[in-house]
Order: C-alpha cells, then sequence, then structure tokens
C-alpha cells in the first residue's frame, strides 16, 4: 500500500463557487490544498492573492500548499504565512539567495519548499536539498493549468529521489502539472511523494471520487 499524498490544485476551482470547492476538497480524501500564486512577470499569467488564500484559508483545516510563482517572493512570503499559507515554496529560478528564502520561510513556522521548472537540473539543488521540506518538480511550464505532462520528468524525479538519499534529506517531492491517472502510478515508482492535480480533478463529474482514485493508485 502506498502512502502517498495528494493535492488537488485550487487553481482549476470554479472561483465564483470557492467556499463550495473547497468544502468538496474538506470531504475527500485530499492531504492538502495546493494554491498557485502568479505574479504576470515570472509567468506570464496573474492568478490570485492574499485575500484568496485567506478565504480559502477559513473554509479548510487541510494544509494550504502554497506555491508562489513570483519574482522577490521574500518581500512576501511573511504575508502570505498570515494569511494561512502552512507551506511555502518559491522557484529555484528567481532565487538569488536561496538559503536565505528557505530560512525566512521557516522562521515563520512554515514548511520550506523549492520548485523547479522542467529545464531546471536537479543538481541545482545540491546544495539545499537537505534543509528543504519540500521539492516541486514542475512537469509543465509554470503559468497555467490543463497543460499536458512532460515525459522527461520521470528522470529528472529519479534523479532528484536519489540526490535526497544520499544527502539524508527528507524533502518530499511534489509533482505539478498535468498529473492523472496514467502517469501517477509511473512517477510514484520513479519516487514522487506528492500529487499535485488540478485540471484532472476539477474537471471532473465526481471530482471526490477522482481524489479517491489518486489516492489509490
Ligand atoms: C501550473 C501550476 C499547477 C497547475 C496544475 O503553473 O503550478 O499547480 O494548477 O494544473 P493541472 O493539473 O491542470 O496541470
Ligand atoms: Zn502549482
Amino acid at each position: 500500500m502506498s502512502h502517498h499524498l495528494v493535492a488537488p490544485s485550487i487553481l482549476a476551482a470554479d472561483f465564483a463557487n470557492l467556499e463550495r470547492e473547497v468544502k468538496m476538497i474538506n470531504e475527500s480524501q485530499a492531504d492538502w490544498i495546493h494554491v498557485d500564486v502568479m505574479d504576470g512577470v515570472f509567468v506570464p499569467n496573474f492568478s490570485l492573492g492574499i485575500p484568496v488564500v485567506e478565504a480559502i484559508k477559513r473554509h479548510t483545516k487541510k494544509p494550504l500548499d502554497v506555491h508562489l510563482m513570483i519574482v522577490n517572493p521574500e518581500h512576501h512570503v511573511e504575508a502570505f504565512q498570515k494569511a494561512g499559507a502552512d507551506h511555502i515554496s518559491v522557484h529555484v529560478e528567481v532565487c538569488k539567495h536561496l538559503q536565505r528564502n528557505i530560512q525566512q520561510i521557516k522562521a515563520l513556522g512554515c514548511k520550506a519548499g523549492v520548485a523547479l521548472n522542467p529545464h531546471t537540473p536537479v543538481m541545482d539543488l545540491e546544495n539545499i536539498v537537505a534543509e528543504v521540506d519540500l521539492i516541486i518538480v514542475m512537469s509543465v511550464n509554470p503559468g497555467f493549468g490543463g497543460q499536458k505532462f512532460i515525459e522527461h520528468t520521470y528522470q529528472k524525479v529519479r534523479q532528484l529521489k536519489s540526490l535526497i538519499l544520499q544527502t539524508k534529506s527528507t524533502a518530499k517531492i511534489e509533482i505539478d502539472g498535468g498529473v492523472n491517472l496514467q502517469n501517477s502510478r509511473p512517477l510514484l515508482d520513479a519516487g514522487a511523494d506528492v500529487l499535485i492535480a488540478g485540471n484532472f480533478v476539477f474537471s471532473a463529474s465526481k471530482p471526490t471520487e477522482v481524489i479517491k482514485q489518486l489516492k489509490s493508485v
């Protein structure tokens, strides 16, 4: 039996019915709620900000897994923690002082994560992997939900898993983008710990059933 986690991505939810969507997740087997924050600078899209994170938090006890796709995350992490973020991940591509960013997030009492774009080498994490709690491997280019899964991700996950084992890191590997029932088992076999899924969950007629299926892969 597998002990992996499932985190529905709220980006794919109906924002006009956010309370209903969050309650659906509450009643499901989902472990965390993944929350995508986009700034229109690091990625070519905007998504949601502090007030929406606060609104989600008011309706759930499930941990909020906040994925910051923004430049200068150090200016905003405290506001996201106050809004209710339990986990905060920043992109390695925008952090000149990544170790400081990670320590800042931990000092706020949150789990700290790093996210990697599809082209970013796993080895960029060599000197930080022992200090992070979470690593988000992007399996699409960040910015939009509903994109096609990049197959090269399996190889990256295997590399990352061996780096984690070598360094005795406790980091969990999250997969973000295009996750579905076809790629979930191979991703878990490669070393993934957390499946993030947006469109695959929310476009289904019975999202709680899809979450259950992702949990029992
Ligand atoms: C992409 C986001 C993802 C996205 C995943 O930039 O980081 O979290 O919501 O959505 P799907 O599962 O639809 O690819
Ligand atoms: Zn994400």
